[in-house]
């Protein structure tokens, strides 16, 4: 990779770094694609839809076109519902195997939709492993459908879905992945796990603007899927039916965001694809979080768990430390960070994806070590009750 001598630019209008999960920092470029306008019936907007639905079926590594994607309006949470309604039968029963905020949300979203569920609940980051899916899928026949979350944004955590996906399929059943904050930088190679569906959006790791998400899956399951979506708007059969025969969304799209997304996917193969961005997001990580550590500052997961999407780390034990400060003077330097998702502990959040490389993030720990200075923290070092908690994580 060549980053280290060639940094990208910074922000184009001098606002700070998004060090967060989404929406992220993105080119000049991508922005600069959102200046035109598109007729969402003419074939010039219905070319960029096919070339994008196209180059995302690429990064899934489906060489017997058994896959198509969907793309669908909204946040991403819209795509994950869309998907949960449209693949889960109405009879189906779906075990969510749950370690932060998004699986949770997978569970609210099933109780929403009237669909049976249990949950394999992790707390705030352990992570699920196959021989406990194994055991509750043979505890209960009932169980058609397993839900994971990729890369569970709220701690950072990277779950096993490898071994999962094993799991399920071993089992007889069929696996529904959220792989929203991970697909582009994480591989998820279907020859090498295997799923029903997943979904992510416009505004991760392929570094668009938000405004949608998609949906890909097998195409015997977007058959299946006729007529069984709760919902108009997010019929994911509905829309991939109607966008093959015509070419179009079914309802408005966003149309400047399609363009700068396609921006955002010309960007993701000159870099080597999902390969070369998950270098540069690893690296962005490795030299975030050894700078932070040698401020004292601790990480709440092990490094073998680590993603290279997002890092939390524990507040200092220190009185002086308050985030709120924190925050307020990182952001005057340039950089927003991300609260903490943990109800145990005090955390706080840095992201690694978005147009930034590793001199934005040693300028990012730089800046760390400012604001602890001037908030008068002497060292980062987390209180003994988070060292107690990471604990757990031992394994
Ligand atoms: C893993 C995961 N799932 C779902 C979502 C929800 O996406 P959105 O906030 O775009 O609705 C996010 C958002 O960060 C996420 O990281």
């Amino acid at each position: 990779m060549t980053h280290a001598a060639s940094p990208l630019s910074a922000p184009a209008m001098g606002e700070p770094y998004l060090l967060t999960p989404g929406p992220l920092t993105t080119s000049a470029a991508v922005k600069q694609a959102m200046l035109r306008d598109w007729g969402s019936w003419d074939e010039d907007f219905r070319a960029l839809t096919r070339e994008m639905r196209g180059s995302l079926l690429a990064l899934t590594g489906d060489k017997k076109n058994e896959l198509d994607c969907v793309p669908m309006q909204g946040s991403g949470s819209f795509s994950v519902e869309a998907m949960l309604g449209s693949f889960v039968p109405r009879d189906g029963k779906v075990l969510v195997l749950s370690n932060g905020a998004y699986g949770q949300r997978i569970a609210q979203t099933l109780a929403y939709l009237n669909r049976q569920t249990s949950v394999i609940d992790k707390g705030d980051y352990m992570p699920p492993r196959g021989e406990e899916v194994t055991a509750a899928l043979k505890a209960d026949p009932a169980i058609t459908h397993v839900v994971v979350v990729h890369c569970e944004t709220s701690s950072g955590i990277l779950n096993p879905v490898k071994e999962i996906s094993d799991a399920v399929y071993a089992q007889g059943r069929k696996l529904l992945i959220d792989s929203m904050s991970a697909f582009g930088a994480v591989p998820l190679d279907i020859n090498e796990i295997r799923y029903e569906a997943m979904v992510s959006s416009a505004n991760k790791c392929i570094e668009g603007v938000p405004g949608f998400g998609f949906i890909i899956a097998r195409k015997e399951e977007l058959e299946a899927a006729k007529g069984r979506s709760h919902s108009l708007s997010l019929d994911v059969h509905a829309q991939w039916a109607h966008m093959n025969k015509t070419g179009q969304w079914r309802f408005t799209p966003p149309t400047h965001v399609v363009v700068a997304f396609l921006e955002a996917l010309r960007a993701h193969t000159a870099e080597g694809g999902v390969a070369g961005r998950g270098a540069r997001y690893t690296r962005n990580r490795d030299v975030m979080v050894d700078a932070m550590r040698a401020l004292g500052f601790e990480t709440l997961l092990k490094d073998r768990w680590l993603s290279p999407i997002i890092v939390t780390f524990f507040c200092p034990a220190d009185p002086a430390f308050k985030f709120d400060t924190f925050y307020e003077l990182m952001k005057s330097k340039g950089f927003i960070i991300y609260p903490g998702k943990l109800t145990v502990v005090a955390s706080f959040r840095i992201g690694c994806i978005g147009q930034m490389d590793e001199h934005v993030m040693r300028k990012a720990a730089a800046a760390a070590k400012e604001c602890l200075a001037e908030m008068g923290v002497a060292r980062a070092t987390p209180p003994e009750a988070a060292l107690i908690e990471r604990a757990k994580l031992a394994a």
